[in-house]
């Protein structure tokens, strides 16, 4: 049996069972998105710091805007008036989603992903702030990750879309599931779908460092069985982390899942936001370059390249011009990069900052190498041309190849295909 041979059924809609899920920053692009939505499928943009992904983009200047407005806490180690406004934050989703959700084709749709643990100083005012925005922009769904949303349902529900838009939760456990349903059964608004993420996948992990200790199918099953059990048998599960081959996804598919969401197999996707050089990396990645590590600031484990180069690195601080996983006025890497630099902004940068990462900056720039635990499989996926250099396949390419593969196999790209220069 191939993915092909089954469909996916959200609501009066009738996809193929194919997403593509959200990878922040801007690595899941919204070329990307439309392609997934234009082959039928589900493409994910992610909100992960929007205003600077317009920036660089759309060449707005929300980033310098909110640094200058900033500037006076610089030399501060107290963050807590260090705030991004609301407004900037509608207007940049704003910006950014409504032309996708113009130009999209096809019968799929345009998802975003939706990272709770974006807390920016003021979780709960920024959060309704992105979520109403959001959907005001006119996006299909919205996947509620990276947290355990207890308060989303209610910043949305005052939305005129709020029923029709669709909402879905990403958990990595029936407990997380169990909390959420809590909610939406106070709001009588159950999710569309539940994405159950296991411990493979990339990016941060429902995990603790006993990651290893877990596998997706078990915790799939109990998610299922809970869900039947609770009178809601009917909300289409989705099984992510670790789907490499049209096989694995089929594997799911006969184990009652509704459709799969992958994500590693596109990072080296033409349309993929990273950097030429880094794709490269990720097809050249060998299981002993893969580690799962504490460096990120939002106290979740994540998997990446162990040779990233924003792990060690001491880059500045820059909540002024980001901030946003401050809580409170801290961040972890606030404390870490202050410890080693004598509790001062004064003195000479430090060398080195082990410990966690300034996450703002090095996913802006590209330099978190997160995926997941097969991107040592990448390699693959594609073949060499003559320069040494990978083929970057298209999205087309490798969504079809899920949709199509059998006993495991992998269709790699020509070499003609090889569309930008590496
Ligand atoms: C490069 C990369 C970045 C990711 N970024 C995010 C993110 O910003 N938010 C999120 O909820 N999940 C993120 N993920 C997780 C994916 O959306 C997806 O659920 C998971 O990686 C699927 O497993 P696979 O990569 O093994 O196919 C990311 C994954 C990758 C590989």
């Amino acid at each position: 049996m191939k993915l092909e041979d089954f469909s996916f059924r959200l609501g009066n809609k009738e996809l193929k069972p194919l997403i593509i899920g959200g990878m922040g920053v801007n690595i899941s692009t919204r070329e990307m998105a439309l392609e997934a939505a234009r082959l039928g499928g589900i493409g994910h943009i992610s909100d992960a710091m929007l205003p600077s992904v317009c920036d660089k983009i759309l060449g707005t200047n929300f980033t310098s805007k909110k640094a200058k407005a900033q500037r006076i806490y610089m030399n501060s180690i107290d963050k807590s008036q260090d705030v991004i406004s609301s407004e900037m934050l509608r207007e940049a989703a704003l910006l950014y989603t409504r032309p996708i959700m113009e130009q999209k084709k096809g019968d799929g749709l345009v998802f975003v992903n939706c990272m709770e643990k974006l807390t920016m100083n003021d979780p709960l005012r920024t959060l309704k702030a992105r979520l109403n925005a959001l959907m005001d922009a006119g996006i299909d769904g919205i996947t509620l990750g990276a947290g355990l949303h207890m308060a989303s349902l209610s910043l949305m529900e005052d939305n005129p879309r709020f029923r029709d838009v669709k909402i879905g939760i990403m958990v990595s456990s029936v407990r997380a599931l169990k909390l959420f349903l809590r909610r939406a059964t106070k709001h009588n608004r159950m999710p569309d779908y539940v994405i159950v993420e296991g411990p493979l996948a990339g990016g941060h992990l429902g995990f603790g460092m006993d990651w290893a200790n877990y596998s997706l199918m078990p915790i799939f099953k109990e998610v299922k069985e809970f869900l039947a059990n609770e009178g809601h048998p009917d909300i289409p599960v989705i099984a992510a982390g670790g789907i490499f081959t049209g096989s694995d996804a089929v594997e799911f598919m006969k184990a009652g899942a509704a459709a799969v969401q992958v994500a590693t197999r596109f990072t080296v996707a033409q349309e993929s936001g990273l950097p030429h050089d880094v794709k490269q990396a990720y097809f050249n990645a060998k299981p002993e370059d893969i580690e799962v590590n504490t460096i990120s600031t939002t106290g979740y484990p994540m998997r990446m390249l162990k040779y990233s180069p924003a792990i060690g690195s001491a880059v500045r601080p820059n909540c002024e011009t980001y901030g946003y996983l401050l809580e409170e006025g801290k961040c972890s890497y606030l404390t870490a990069w202050l410890d080693a630099a004598g509790g001062t902004f004064d003195g000479p940068t430090p060398k080195c900052v082990q410990s966690k990462t300034c996450l703002c900056t090095q996913m802006r720039n590209f330099k978190v190498w997160t995926c997941g635990a097969k991107a040592s499989r990448l390699h693959e996926t594609s073949v060499r041309g003559s320069d040494g250099l990978w083929v970057e396949p298209s999205t087309e390419h490798i969504f079809n190849d899920y949709m199509k593969s059998e006993n495991g196999e992998i269709a790699v790209p020509s070499l003609k295909d090889q569309a930008v220069p590496a």
